[in-house]
């Protein structure tokens, strides 16, 4: 979704600018464009497309200086076209802003400008920010008095950075809903929505907060919360590694991302399993086990990739440790009135830790006081430093808009959190210590899975023309079938469906025919026998089948047209086995059909807007 980049120092801007829109790009974008001060005249270019489009243009154009912001646009309002790109101008050409997020009342004050005769260029909701602060700042001449009153203005959501022609030595940034991170230099200033975009250039940073606000100049920036009272900032050292944003010889992000998971999945365990008591460690949660023991139900509540994991984790906690357990998508739970009190634990679940739906439910769960854990990936997200505790996953920065390796490290960590919460309760230590030895197997099945691959592109080049999917599954698999769908269609666009096996009876079962290709996870699990019967259904009526099945079942070989091997593994584990297959499946068949798979249509890494 929407990227910010904003530099003041220095240096030349546009390089600084572009190489973060670069970085940037991960997160789903249609335009792009940067506006520079230079002297005191302001410039704005901007492409519909490509960075790279916008990159030639800046080379046709000469421009230069030394404070400037960059945007990569992800259309909410208005066609994903130049004219809508940001950075957006106000009448008099005097500023300039870049703006990630909604403005829920752009049309009132849309109509209000347009009455003291602004001139909009842009079927966009942020042009009317930029006209406000014009307008503020012809009454007080004071550009941050003017974006501070324009900032009370609005109901939505901002992450902003704005600059203004009669105060070149000056950038403005900030926040309600949406991230800032501001990056500090020597004599320099950074800002971005993410720290991918500046980590190049340094490694100290500092978080924006909601209603929080920054006015950098070169030798000194201050913050303050958007009514004007002072703020002190943490300066945080991050650990990034630039190569892990980096394709590394592979084509592609997701195929990275798809062979790191012996790593990534190793590395979210990594001393958190304890042999000797069999039982996990997880600092971050330490001090909250009891109230999730006690409590009466476990509320997981997340989107999309992580919405599965947490359905794996309702089986598991329901399952090894007996607590009722419940699942939402964010963006449902937050606009009803969900029942929630003192005895439920509310666990949110994100990679980014930005996405704007588990947000609010993360909000919502706090206003009516239950407890709040999140399970996320980036270090220092909005979701991890609003939740009472969490655990992070450790897996790297996920690129990849199809999500990967987040996937199956949060289905680790769910686990590791089971294990921990079994042992507390009625797990017996002889158990706990045989699955503490299947965790530490993890790495090197998932490495036979993936040396597989030929295989799986073998059967990829078969259905390259298929227009739709079925993916079956039962019991903890039956969300590695709704995974498996999810990532086809995502980078394929292919049409495909997950459904409990079972299920299939009751509707689905009218679309197969001879052209149906259905993928069934069929493990040697407790599920098996059933699943075989599922099998015959789908034979029956002529379907293509392609299971998913554990190495040694021969037998499953004279049913289907397709086997693709797992090595025999714990149940408790096993979605994190059967799930590989599914990733590389949807990756071959998006890339035979010529898919962009990193940055497939419509879709954002981070969604960042309700
Ligand atoms: C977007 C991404 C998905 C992701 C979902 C939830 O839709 O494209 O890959 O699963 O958001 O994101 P989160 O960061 O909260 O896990």
């Amino acid at each position: 979704m929407c990227g910010i980049v904003g530099y003041i120092g220095n240096q030349e801007a546009i390089p600084i600018l572009l190489g973060g829109l670069k970085r940037l790009e991960y997160r789903g974008y249609d335009s792009a464009g940067v506006a520079m001060i230079s002297g005191q005249k302001l410039s704005v270019s901007k492409q519909k497309g490509k960075i790279s489009r916008l990159e030639t243009l800046l080379s046709e154009q000469n421009l230069n200086g030394t404070i400037g912001i960059g945007h990569t646009r992800w259309a909410t309002h208005g066609e994903p076209n130049t004219v809508n790109a940001h950075p957006h101008t106000c009448c008099e050409n005097k500023f300039a802003l870049i703006h990630n997020g909604i403005i829920e009342n752009y049309s009132i004050l849309k109509k209000e400008l347009q009455g003291k005769k602004h001139n909009f260029q842009t079927e966009t909701d942020t042009e009317v920010l930029v006209h406000l602060i014009e307008d503020f700042y012809k009454n007080n001449n004071n550009f941050e008095l003017a974006v501070r009153e324009a900032l009370q203005r609005l109901d939505g959501t901002y992450g902003i950075a704005v600059v203004c022609s009669d105060e070149p030595d000056v950038l403005i940034t900030a926040r309600k809903g949406s991230p800032i991170v501001l990056g500090l230099g020597k004599n320099e200033y950074f800002v971005a929505s993410d720290t991918a975009a500046i980590v190049a250039h340094t490694q100290q940073v500092s978080y924006l907060d909601d209603n929080e606000m920054a006015i950098i100049n070169r030798k000194n920036m201050v913050i303050k919360t958007i009514d004007d009272r002072p703020v002190e900032k943490r300066v945080e050292q991050i650990a990034f590694d630039v190569k892990k944003i980096e394709k590394s010889g592979y084509k592609h992000f997701m195929l990275k991302e798809i062979m790191e998971q012996p790593q990534t999945v190793f590395d979210s365990m990594r001393g958190r399993l304890l042999d000797e008591e069999g039982t996990a460690k997880l600092g971050g949660i330490e001090y909250e086990v009891d109230s999730l023991l006690r409590s009466r139900r476990v509320l997981f509540s997340a989107c999309g990739t992580s919405w599965h994991a947490a359905l794996i984790g309702e089986y598991l906690v329901e399952e090894y440790v007996r607590i009722p357990v419940e699942v939402e998508y964010a963006s449902e739970f937050r606009y009803r009135n969900p029942i929630l009190d003192r005895d439920t634990v509310v666990a949110v679940i994100s990679q980014s830790g930005e996405t704007a739906d588990t947000l609010a439910a993360v909000r919502e769960a706090k206003r009516k006081r239950a407890k709040v854990l999140g399970i996320c990936n980036v270090v220092g997200s909005t979701i991890a430093r609003e939740t009472d505790a969490g655990v992070y996953l450790h897996a790297g920065p996920e690129i990849g808009v199809a999500s990967t390796k987040a996937f199956t490290s949060q289905v680790t960590v769910l686990a590791l959190m089971t294990l921990l919460l079994a042992r507390m309760s009625s797990m017996s230590a002889s158990t706990g210590r045989s699955v503490v030895q299947e965790f530490k197997l993890l790495p090197e099945k998932i490495e036979q899975i993936l040396k597989n691959r030929k295989l799986i592109e073998t059967i990829a080049d078969k259905y390259v023309d298929a227009t739709n999917f079925l993916y079956l599954g039962r019991g903890i698999n039956f969300p590695v079938a709704l995974e498996g769908a999810l990532k086809l269609k995502e980078i394929s666009y292919i049409h495909a469906e997950g459904y409990p096996a079972a299920e299939m009876k009751h509707g689905p079962i009218a679309l197969i025919d001879e052209n149906m290709p259905v993928v069934v996870i069929a493990t040697k699990d407790s599920t098996y026998d059933k699943i075989m019967s599922n099998i015959e259904e789908v034979r029956a009526r002529k379907g293509k089948i392609i299971a998913i099945a554990t190495e040694g079942d021969d037998f499953i070989k004279t049913k289907v047209d397709h086997v693709i091997y797992v090595p025999p593994f714990t149940e408790f584990l096993l979605p994190i086995l059967t799930i590989i297959p599914l990733q590389l499946l949807a990756y071959y068949i998006a890339v035979k059909r010529g898919c962009d798979v990193d940055q497939p249509r419509n879709l954002a890494k981070s969604v960042t807007v309700e």
